[in-house]
């Protein structure tokens, strides 16, 4: 019993170290932020099928009061060098809702903007190679606006810059994060026709 309980708070005192971002991932968060794709919660790099992540999931905090307005990134990185980033998502104007789903305290925006939620839609690779997504959450400053110099890449969704962005859109250092991965090619569907 004893032993079982130092390994308990050993795995739970792992836990607050543990990274939210992918290894390697700038920026680096070490918060994690609460993502269910309908009741499946998000630990950071669980892998999940293509058709579960179609609709924007919900987000959240747990054990934490925010206030204000927040930004939401969604960033599709591959692992090599030559993958090029893709903006999922990059929406605006999430406040707290009141709401709580399983202890999280649900954030909720109304807007589609910047850029609507675009689920991933890994290509398919020999070999096989799970792409990771990645969340960021910012607070938002007031008269947020997405800086000239990265409209193209937030229109197109190629190539997002986001340590740039943050510089140029005078963001502070993301709040919170999360990622998921999905396998290369998976195009599993979620009705079959
Ligand atoms: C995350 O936590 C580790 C361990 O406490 C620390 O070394 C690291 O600097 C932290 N990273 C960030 C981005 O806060
Ligand atoms: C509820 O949240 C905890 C972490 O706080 C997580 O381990 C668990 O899987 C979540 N359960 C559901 C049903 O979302
Ligand atoms: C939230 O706070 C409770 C009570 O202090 C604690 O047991 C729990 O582990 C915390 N959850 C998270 C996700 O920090």
């Amino acid at each position: 019993m004893m032993l079982f309980t130092a390994v308990a708070s050993l795995l739970l005192a792992g836990s607050t170290w543990a990274q939210s971002t992918p290894a390697g991932f700038t920026p680096a968060v070490n918060q994690t932020l609460d993502v269910y794709y309908g009741t499946t919660f998000i630990t950071p790099g669980l892998m999940v099928k293509k058709s579960a992540t179609q609709r924007a999931p919900t987000i959240g905090v747990t054990n934490v009061t925010l206030t204000g307005k927040y930004l939401l990134a969604m960033i599709g990185s591959g692992d090599a060098k030559k993958r090029r980033t893709v903006l999922h998502a990059l929406l605006q104007d999430y406040t707290p809702s009141g709401q709580t789903q399983n202890g999280t305290s649900v954030l909720t925006t109304r807007a589609t903007t910047p850029s609507s939620y675009f689920g991933p839609a890994p290509p398919a690779e020999n070999p096989l190679h799970p792409h990771n997504y990645v969340f960021l959450l910012h607070e938002q400053p007031a008269n947020f606006a997405v800086p000239a110099a990265h409209r193209s890449a937030v229109q197109s969704r190629f190539d997002i810059d986001w340590p740039k962005f943050i510089t140029d859109a005078g963001l502070k250092a993301p709040l919170y994060a999360n990622y998921l991965r999905v396998q290369s090619g998976d195009n599993t569907k979620m009705f079959q026709a």
